[in-house]
């Protein structure tokens, strides 16, 4: 039998979860060590299974690798001679694509697959190649590997097409040795986007106005390793909440930066939760019947994408007609028919999905689309009466570190069970 969580739904969460390093952020400073000469000291690096992919894939090409604790990773890539990332872990993350920026930047070429990733309908990269030819590389995809080349890079002026945190962070990774200044327009302004520009500045990078539609990058002749640590990651926290107000519980998430989830915690108001800010922890409680409400999704610093499964399980729960809108991705209503098993009554008509809210869910076997909408089956599993089974537990441990143990410390009746379990049962 496959690995699977098995849920006792119906138990409020209560207590203090700590969150870990955000995802989106260490799978672009990891690659990004690339770039420095010498050591990196990364802190907070989230134990997950992105990650260690991330640290597989350099260690591959040569880099040296040492866990310092749990959450420390010291990087030094001086060995890596030649830029090119091996297939069969790239094609697995759509992050590995951070190696083709980091990469070029340092060899004036890479060699990298075309990237995978969770399933939202098309996921093109032609703003990331835009930007490359920007500044001077020439690209071609042959066999699935794209290959980018420059004699010389050269800053120049780039307006994306579109708001896209990949392609904005994959151009401030070539930029920052290419000669002169470039400047990136209607670049995304993700919190992970202004914790790359910090790592970056901290090994001597010169980037301004990460965070703002307009980033500036002076490039430089050399970056240095140095000491960094990893921003929280705010749709871990985010999904905590949701699963707080999903089950009525009462709890404190700590290591949080309130700031980066305030359209989290402003939804979460309009559906009657409350949720109040400390430095850096957030308390959620939700004592009365949640409230139907309409949710959009957006880039930063509008409601994430990365949170609209769980939301849509939270809106399920709350009784009257709510509308979530996907402002993002093409298709990432996929997990629905796994909630209607639930008992949730979804209507979905491409990007907008009507919610006839009904006050509660029922347990079911159930299982994981994606990363998210694994999270979002197991807040619906949290909240519903009786048992709830999820299967492609995997999707989640690429993203959620300590899932099971965070939700257990918090009073959640959550197992994971599975082919070694069982066997360990049988002897
Ligand atoms: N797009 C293009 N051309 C491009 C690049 C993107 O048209 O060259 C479009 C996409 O098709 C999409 C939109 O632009 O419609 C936004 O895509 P973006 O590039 O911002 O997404 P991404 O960088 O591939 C990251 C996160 C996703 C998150 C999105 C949006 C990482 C590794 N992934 O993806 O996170 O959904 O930004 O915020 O940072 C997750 O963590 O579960 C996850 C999927």
């Amino acid at each position: 039998m496959l690995e699977k969580y098995v849920i006792e739904g119906g138990h409020p969460l209560h207590g203090e979860v700590a969150i870990s390093g955000a995802k989106n952020a260490a799978v672009a400073i990891i690659p990004a060590t690339i770039l420095a000469k010498g050591p990196c000291i990364i802190e907070n690096v989230p134990n997950i299974s992105d990650v260690a992919i991330m640290l597989k894939i350099l260690r591959d090409m040569g880099a040296s690798i040492r866990m310092l604790d749990k959450s420390t990773v010291e990087i030094d890539t001086t060995m890596v001679e030649h830029p090119v990332v091996p297939y069969e872990l790239a094609k697995h993350m759509r992050a590995s694509y951070y190696f083709l920026g980091a990469l070029l930047s340092r060899f004036n070429h890479a060699e990298v697959s075309m990237p995978g990733g969770c399933d939202f309908g098309v996921r093109p990269i032609d703003q990331h190649l835009k930007g490359f030819k920007a500044l001077g590389a020439q690209y071609s995809i042959d066999h699935g590997m794209i290959d980018v080349q420059a004699d010389e890079l050269i800053g120049a002026q780039v307006y994306l097409d579109v708001v896209t945190v990949g392609a904005t962070i994959n151009i401030m990774l070539a930029a920052v040795y290419a000669k002169g200044l470039t400047i990136i327009e209607n670049a995304a302004k993700e919190p992970h986007i202004v914790d790359l520009a910090n790592f970056l500045n901290s090994m001597g990078a010169e980037i301004m106005g990460a965070g703002t539609d307009v980033i500036k990058i002076r490039g430089v002749r050399q970056l240095y390793g140095t000491t960094y640590s990893i921003i929280p990651d705010q749709i871990e926290a985010g999904t905590f909440m949701i699963a707080a107000a999903a089950t009525h519980g009462d709890i404190l998430v700590r290591n949080i930066i309130p700031k980066h989830l305030e359209s989290i915690t402003a939804k979460l108001e309009r559906i009657g939760v409350t949720v109040e800010d400390y430095d850096d922890s957030i308390r959620v409680r939700a004592n009365q019947p949640l409230l139907k409400s309409s949710v959009k999704t957006m880039p930063h610093p509008g409601f994430p994408t990365d949170m609209q499964p769980q939301i849509t399980v939270l809106l399920t729960l709350a009784e009257g007609t709510s509308i979530v809108t996907e402002g993002i991705w093409d298709n990432r209503f996929k997990y629905v028919d796994e909630l209607r098993r639930m008992g949730a009554d979804i209507s979905v008509d491409g990007k907008v999905a009507v919610i006839e809210g009904k006050g509660h869910l029922t347990g079911a076997p159930v299982k994981a689309t994606d990363l998210r909408a694994g999270a979002a089956m197991v807040i619906a599993g949290l909240a519903a009466e009786g048992i709830t089974e999820i299967e492609n537990i995997y999707y989640i441990e690429r993203g959620y570190e300590d899932f099971v143990e965070k939700l257990k410390g918090l009073g959640a009746c959550i197992k994971k069970v599975g082919a070694p379990d069982l066997l360990e049962q049988a002897l």
